[in-house]
């Protein structure tokens, strides 16, 4: 059951390559067509490594200037780059459970920065496959929901998500499009702006918002510095070098089916077009990560962020079977983040291992006590809700007092394995003999 889901989520991540293989162009005048997840498109080839010159528009080279920008935020000192770190492979700089930002750079968030690496140009549209009938639900459970950026897939587009940040209070902080048309207008590129977009283009505001946010999409879609494929398992794809001993244990655990399980989900196969993986199969799933104290909005015992059903996005909220579920995210350059899952709740890679293998086995590890001194199990959930978590697939499937799937040492090793998908990688020169 679990399998024909994964399958068709594989099929929809392949088929969902967004906007790359349009043609270069001064001005963005339409949206980057968007390839519906049944569509018959496919991805070509990712180049291991990016020797060839990328064609890069005009209007992503402003976009490049817009995403490094901290004048285009209110407080004027925080650009996407402040959170999406280039030198962290596009993800946050720091171990913060979510950043700091407004207008005094003093709010904080309430979810931890992903990596922009590689899942920019190959998300799938947001899909939730609807079953027709009851007994298709219960016999073909093919409507597992898929895609859309956020942890929450709430946006289809990267021209629709860049306005978030823009605006949010607890980031950018901007009130309106014109704050940030403004501000545009005082950059030092704006005479490019013009020249790319048209010389009156500031006269309508709309317009000139919405090439301002294209420019960003087109940045984020054709800069190779997205996907550099650098990492050593590229290399071992591509039959450049063996792994070590120890990750080729470390995949095998975390390939294994009855074990780890963790390439259902993170799938680590190169796809039928030569693609290589990206560790993700944009599938939403709840696994019941603790609460995090370390965010704000969590001292409020009423506040609960569910990812799917709200509050972030709002037009899957009816169907309560949505809440918890957040996005899986792509494990390539994950051993170089401080924070992991979408509250950010562990700050080591080991702690996130730990936790799929003792969430069942050792739950008192994990979750505090509540008042009657009974363990809290999945605590950032409402109590009703928490029949979501997944206990069905492995390696989520044990009993308190039950052997961990891992011990120790194979997280050591899948943790090696995983040191594999960090980009930039150089090899050890072989001392002669
Ligand atoms: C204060 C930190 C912060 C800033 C500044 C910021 N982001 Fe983000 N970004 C985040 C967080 C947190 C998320 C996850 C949001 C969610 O799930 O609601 C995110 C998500 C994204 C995603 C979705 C990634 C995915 O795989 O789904 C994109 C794309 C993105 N940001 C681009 C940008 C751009 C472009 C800017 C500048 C206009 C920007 N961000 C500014 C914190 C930030
Ligand atoms: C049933 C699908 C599923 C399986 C199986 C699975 N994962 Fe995940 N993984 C997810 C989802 C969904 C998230 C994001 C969840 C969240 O933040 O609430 C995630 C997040 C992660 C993260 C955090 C990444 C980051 O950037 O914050 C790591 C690390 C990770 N998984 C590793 C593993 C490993 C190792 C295994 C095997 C033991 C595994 N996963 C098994 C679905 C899965």
């Amino acid at each position: 059951m679990r399998f024909t889901v994964r399958a068709a989520a594989r099929w929809a991540a392949f088929a969902g390559l967004m906007g790359v293989a349009l043609p270069p162009c001064a001005a963005v005048a339409a949206a980057p067509a968007a390839v519906a997840r049944n569509a018959s498109a496919t991805l070509a080839p990712q180049p291991a490594s990016t020797d060839a010159k990328p064609v890069y528009s005009d209007a992503a080279a402003l976009g490049r200037l817009m995403f490094f920008d901290a004048s285009l935020s209110a407080s004027g000192k925080m650009s996407c780059a402040s959170c999406h770190s280039p030198s962290h492979a596009y993800g946050p700089p720091n171990g913060l459970a979510a950043q700091l930002g407004g207008p005094d750079m003093r709010s904080q968030g309430t979810r931890a920065v992903p990596s922009l690496r590689y899942v920019l140009n190959r998300t799938p549209i947001w899909s939730h496959a609807q079953a027709a009938s009851l007994s298709e639900r219960l016999s073909e459970t093919d409507n597992a929901p898929v895609g859309g950026f956020g942890w929450d897939g709430r946006f289809n587009h990267l021209h629709d998500q860049a306005s978030f940040p823009l605006f949010n209070p607890d980031e950018m902080a901007n009130k309106d499009p014109s704050a940030v048309l403004a501000k545009l207008e005082q950059t030092p590129y704006a005479t490019r702006f013009k020249e790319v977009f048209g010389q009156n283009i500031f006269a309508d505001r709309t317009k000139a918002f919405t090439q301002a946010m294209y420019a960003i999409e087109r940045f984020e879609l054709e800069d190779p510095s997205f996907h550099p494929y650098t990492s050593k398992f590229d290399d071992y794809l591509d039959g450049k070098l063996q792994l070590t001993a120890q990750e080729l244990r470390g995949k095998k655990l975390f390939d294994n089916p009855t074990g780890g399980n963790c390439a259902s989900c993170h799938i680590d196969q190169v796809g039928v077009d030569g693609s290589h993986p990206l560790f993700t199969d944009f599938n939403f799933q709840a696994l019941g990560v603790p609460r995090n104290p370390e965010l704000r909005a969590n001292a409020d015992p009423k506040y609960f962020d569910m990812g799917l059903c709200g509050p972030l996005r709002t037009d899957q909220a009816s169907d309560k079977s949505n809440c918890g579920l957040f996005k899986s995210v792509s494990l390539r350059n994950t051993a170089t983040r401080q924070v992991f899952f979408h509250n950010g709740r562990f700050h080591t890679l080991k702690d996130a291992l730990r936790f799929y293998v003792q969430r069942d086995t050792n739950p008192a590890r994990w979750y505090p006590k509540d008042a009657h001194g009974k363990v809290d199990k999945f605590n950032d959930l409402p109590v009703a809700l928490r029949v979501n978590v997944d206990t069905t697939d492995e390696p989520l499937t044990r009993k308190a007092g039950e052997r961990p799937v891992w011990s120790e040492r194979d997280i050591d090793d899948v943790a090696a394995f995983l040191i594999t998908l960090n980009d930039g990688y150089v090899p050890t020169p072989k001392r002669a003999k």
